[in-house]
């Protein structure tokens, strides 16, 4: 009975005591934590001193203190809380508000990508829209349909990364031109077309400064009726005077494909030396483009288009070829080694 009064009264006292007790400051409340909370402190004291008391009065007495070791709990958490938020962000952290920021760096566009962007928003103003297709191909689209005859030397042109031989639909290669795309486009539907098909090509070259076994083209086609050679003329003129600027020539010379006829080569004054001769044009004053003809009628044909009532366009180049004679990139595998430090000079070209 004593012993259960003495407890009662200290209880209050220091319930008082805790309830008054305040402090910002982190070392009194450590003082406050060791004096009530510590492992020698008076909580552990009177709960040592509880195990003296009878059975029916550790029922009455175990709840009041209970709530006395809550309430002393509490009051720390709160008080450690609150001075924590104060000075924690700060004071006891490596954190240095001070610090100037980092700041990232923003990514740059890829060459080819710049140029693929500007060739397109050229041919965007004629009217020509953008059609993409699969890289990995059947024969069918890749070939026969463009007018290359089976076991014909012409698909050795292109050297081919195939990837089965034979089979039910033929053989199956990496498309080694966008022109497969072309063929997709004409069979899905009838002309009037007007479209170009960037994308990626794959050919089995050995890599060097000068060749890789991928590259990127923009092919384009336009079939209507009554669309002649001078229409292929004029648009291919519009577009380089647009990409190298007004009173750049061409001239095209006579070459063959086996999916237009007739077929040509197209040469540019070169943009480098304005045509006086330089490295870039082995000092001939031209540099060769892209190839283009009139689409083959067989091709047509080949599509379910009607090479009577229709004929059409098309055009191919690389895109790797164009940035090389803006940018003057000599070595091609740069475009593909993904090296900031050359990635990151073109951030702000337009060509
Ligand atoms: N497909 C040809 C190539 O890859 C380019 C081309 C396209 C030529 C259209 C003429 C017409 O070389």
């Amino acid at each position: 009975m004593y012993i259960w009064r003495m407890l009662q009264d200290q209880i209050t006292q220091y319930t008082e005591e805790i309830n008054a007790f305040d402090t910002n400051n982190a070392a009194e409340l450590e003082q406050f934590r060791i004096r009530f909370l510590g492992t020698k402190g008076i909580i552990k004291d009177i709960f040592d001193e509880f195990k003296a008391v009878s059975p029916e009065e550790k029922r009455t007495l175990g709840k009041v203190l209970n709530q006395f070791k809550q309430l002393a709990e509490a009051k720390y958490q709160t008080l450690n809380e609150t001075i924590a938020d104060a000075h924690g962000a700060t004071e006891g952290s490596d954190l240095d508000l001070t610090l100037p920021g980092e700041g990232f760096e923003i990514g740059t566009r890829h060459p080819l990508a710049i140029v693929r962007r500007e060739i397109i928003e050229i041919f965007n103003k004629l009217g020509f829209s953008v059609a993409e297709g699969p890289e990995i191909e059947d024969d069918w689209h890749n070939f026969s349909a463009l007018n290359f005859p089976e076991e014909h030397p012409a698909r050795d042109m292109q050297d081919t990364f195939f990837i089965k031989k034979g089979g039910e639909k033929g053989d199956v290669a990496l498309r080694t031109h966008t022109s497969s795309v072309q063929v997709r486009m004409m069979e899905a539907g009838q002309p009037p077309f007007r479209a170009l098909m960037p994308g990626r090509v794959y050919r089995n070259e050995a890599i060097s400064a000068r060749a890789h076994c991928f590259f990127h083209q923009v092919e384009g086609l336009y079939v209507d009726e009554k669309v002649s050679f001078a229409d292929l003329k004029q648009t291919l003129f519009y577009f380089v005077q647009e990409l190298y600027g007004e009173g750049t020539k061409v001239r095209f010379r006579p070459s063959y494909f086996p999916f237009t006829e007739p077929s040509a080569e197209m040469d540019i004054s070169c943009s480098i030396c304005k045509g006086a001769g330089c490295q870039m044009c082995k000092g001939s004053g031209w540099v060769e483009i892209l190839g283009c003809g009139m689409v083959d009628p067989n091709v047509l044909e080949n599509c379910g288009i009607d090479s009577k009532k229709y004929s059409g366009f098309a055009f191919g180049m690389g895109i790797e070829r164009i940035a090389n004679l803006k940018f003057e990139i000599k070595d091609l595998r740069l475009f593909s080694e993904n090296d900031v430090r050359f990635l990151k000079q073109y951030q702000s070209a337009t060509i």
